[in-house]
């Protein structure tokens, strides 16, 4: 199955069942195995504060179909609670938003679909009233894939988060700072009460200690 002859359709915040009908695409593999994966965004579709933005190819879903449906997971962004093993878990707002990973299976990538899943994601005005943040470690990168330098490679990522109004911040978290590849980036919603606001600049310039979250 390739991008080029496959319709692909892009659903913002399915539900838990939907999404553990799908079937994961085989290289979706850059954070985990595709099960493993699917897996947990299931957990994040599963938690009233989390969003899972999905793109998949293949048979729509039916009513009564099998167990698994024709659909194959191809692409996806969850959003949810910042990781708790982190720094930015000490969140004391309780609101604010991790965009925690963006992934499209390498042969559907190039087509635009990562700008179509972060655009279905902060449509409707979902995310105006908080901070939504990502942090983005080389280590996530497909350099091999993609044939980009990591600097190269953060700079696409860059556009590609621009695309949605998030923009890049200083920060001194060590586990960013410890590349210059890594970097920061948040959209601070129009509506973000100025204490959500507050609370995101004081993680972001607070004492951060290493750590390795999954992604
Ligand atoms: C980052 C990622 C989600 C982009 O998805 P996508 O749907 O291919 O996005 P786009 O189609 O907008 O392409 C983005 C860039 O990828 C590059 N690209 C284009 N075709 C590509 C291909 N076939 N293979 C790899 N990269 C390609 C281009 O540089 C393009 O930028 P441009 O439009 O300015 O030329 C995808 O590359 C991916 O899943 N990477 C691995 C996981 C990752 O890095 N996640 C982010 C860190 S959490």
């Amino acid at each position: 199955m390739d991008a080029a002859d496959e319709a692909v359709r892009i659903a913002a915040c399915v539900r838990a069942a939907e999404l553990a009908r799908l079937r994961p695409h085989a290289g979706l593999d850059r954070f985990r195995t595709p099960e493993q994966q699917l897996a947990a965004l299931v957990d994040i579709a599963a938690d009233p504060k989390g969003c899972v933005v999905v793109a998949t190819a293949g048979a729509p879903v039916v009513a009564g179909a099998p167990a698994t449906s024709g659909e194959t997971l191809v692409g996806y962004v969850a959003f949810h609670p910042p990781t708790e093993i982190e720094s930015w878990g000490a969140d004391r707002t309780g609101e604010l938003v991790e965009l925690g990973a963006i992934e499209v299976t390498p042969a559907f990538r190039g087509h635009r679909i990562a700008p179509r899943l972060l655009e279905a994601g902060f449509a409707d005005g979902r995310f105006d009233g908080t901070v939504v943040f990502a942090t983005l470690y080389v280590w996530h990168y497909d350099l091999q894939a993609s044939g980009m330098t990591d600097l190269a490679y953060r700079r696409m990522l860059e556009n590609l988060y621009r695309s949605v109004a998030m923009e890049s911040f200083a920060t001194s978290d060590e586990e960013v700072r410890s590349s210059a590849a890594n970097a920061l980036m948040a959209r601070i919603g129009t509506r973000a009460p100025e204490r959500v606001v507050a609370e995101f600049h004081r993680l972001r310039m607070g004492t951060h200690g290493p750590s390795r979250a999954p992604w």
